[in-house]
């Protein structure tokens, strides 16, 4: 099971529920050969960001595989970009539950994943699931797991912004998630006071550092980019701003006005590119196809692997984003980023002096990214303080804590000294 970097044959029978299986084994299968005496861990990814926190955990677990069985299994609610991350660790799922649809919608999503997701568990029967962050995938399977008396794991546990419409639904999905989850990893100690707030006991929370820190140690800096465009572009002779916008609450009118304030940016600075990698949802790229096409200095881009993502961040200047990632990736960069939200859930970046958060207005965009480009020292400023996100020593405290927290009949782990945190093993409905 922990053979997933391996390249395996793909099976042929067709599975049940739409299932993709890109590895060796079903989910049917797996559970007729059982845990072989291991601690089983099922790790759930859907998206791009939960792929690419996730990878160095998955890589963790797999330095333990004589006693931890690791299964990865996606919903696939992201198909190219969710593969596209993937790749870059070079982890294969066992289990490709292929849920995405065109446009589609939360609630047909959501119904779809919680069925598929508890078959999956129910056929086999991990130990521990672990879910990271607050997408639809997420609350799905910490809820399927709820159900079927499986204990949670949370990464990146406790993050908050205090509004349930923004961002939507994610605000919603991390906590329901700390409702379900029986370990919560917290990046960060403001996400771990947040937790308490909302009555999570605390020794249920360890504060192990953001898995972002992680992953992007893993990737070196790079000489040429993947992509052919981004090696197109003049790099000695001007300067790069990185722009991205997918979230759901900025679709529409704020998304058109930040696009606006791009294509003003552009004819303001003619020194300076603004590269946007677009996101495939295609109600992102219709409105930022029909606003900035042709647009001089705004290079539109297909999303980008993993490593040429990070190498355009080191070569910008600044980043532009909604992103909740590269939010956390600008401070391990060293970068300042312009937050193109009303608030965040990252209060850390914003404490630290990386982040400024200006809204989705387009003066407010426009005037805010001006002051970077026209005062060396405002970058300055922005970028003297601390990574507020840990040291990229996250996977390996979040593997530890399961390892001694795990029940000791659970097979062979080495049990330390203390309570055993996670409830043993119930009985799964049939
Ligand atoms: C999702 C997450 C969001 C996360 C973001 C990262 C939810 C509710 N939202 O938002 O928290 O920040 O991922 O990207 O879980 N599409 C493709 N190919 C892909 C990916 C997406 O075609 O590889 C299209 C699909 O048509 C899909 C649409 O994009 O219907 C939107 O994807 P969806 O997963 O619904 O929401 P995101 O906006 O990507």
């Amino acid at each position: 099971m922990t053979d997933f970097m391996a390249t395996g044959e793909s099976h042929r029978r067709t599975p049940p529920m739409n299932r993709r299986v890109v590895d060796r084994q079903t989910p049917r299968e797996l559970s007729a050969i059982g845990h072989g005496g291991k601690y089983r861990v099922c790790v759930i990814v859907g998206t791009r960001p939960e792929a690419i926190k996730m990878a160095p955990v998955i890589l963790e677990l797999a330095q333990h595989r004589h006693v931890i069985d690791t299964m990865v299994v996606t919903t696939a609610q992201h198909r190219e970009m969710l593969s596209q991350a993937l790749d870059a660790f070079g982890i294969k799922p066992h289990v490709d539950l292929g849920l995405m649809s065109a446009k589609q919608a939360l609630a047909d999503f959501t119904a779809r994943a919680m069925l598929a997701l508890s078959s999956c568990f129910a056929e086999t029967r991990p130990d521990l699931v672990l879910v990271q962050g607050d997408t639809t995938t997420v609350l799905c399977a910490a809820l399927a797991a709820h159900y079927l008396g499986i204990p949670v794991g949370h990464v990146e546990a406790g993050l908050r912004s205090g509004n349930l419409r923004n961002p939507f639904p994610e605000e919603l999905n991390r906590r329901l998630a700390s409702v379900v989850a029986d370990l919560h990893f917290a990046p960060t100690e403001t996400a771990r006071e947040n937790l308490l707030r909302e009555g999570i006991p605390d020794d249920r929370i360890v504060v192990t550092g953001n898995t972002i820190v992680d992953a992007l140690r893993r990737m070196p800096r790079k000489a040429s980019f993947d992509d052919p465009r981004l090696n197109a572009l003049p790099w000695e002779k001007r300067r790069f701003v990185l722009c991205t916008v997918h979230r759901r609450e900025n679709l529409g009118e704020p998304l058109a006005n930040i696009c606006r304030a791009l294509g003003e940016l552009a004819s303001m600075h003619t020194d300076t590119h603004f590269v946007f990698p677009v996101h495939l949802n295609p109600h992102v790229r219709d409105v930022v196809f029909d606003e900035l096409s042709g647009m001089p200095r705004v290079e539109l881009l297909d999303p980008l692997g993993y490593a040429d993502l990070l190498e355009l961040l080191r070569r910008s200047e600044f980043a532009m984003t909604d992103s909740g990632g590269i939010q956390e990736e600008c401070p391990s960069l060293g970068k300042p980023v312009l937050i193109l939200r009303k608030n965040t859930e990252r209060p850390e970046v914003v404490a630290s002096g990386f982040g400024r958060v200006v809204g989705t207005e387009t003066l407010s965009i426009v005037d805010s990214a001006t002051l970077l480009l026209d005062d060396v020292r405002e970058i300055e400023k922005m970028t003297a303080g601390e990574n507020p996100f840990g040291d990229g020593m996250a996977a390996p405290r979040i593997v530890q804590t399961i390892m001694r927290r795990a029940p000791k009949h659970a097979g062979g782990l080495p049990v330390p000294e203390g309570p055993a945190l996670l409830p043993t093993r119930r009985a799964v409905e049939p």
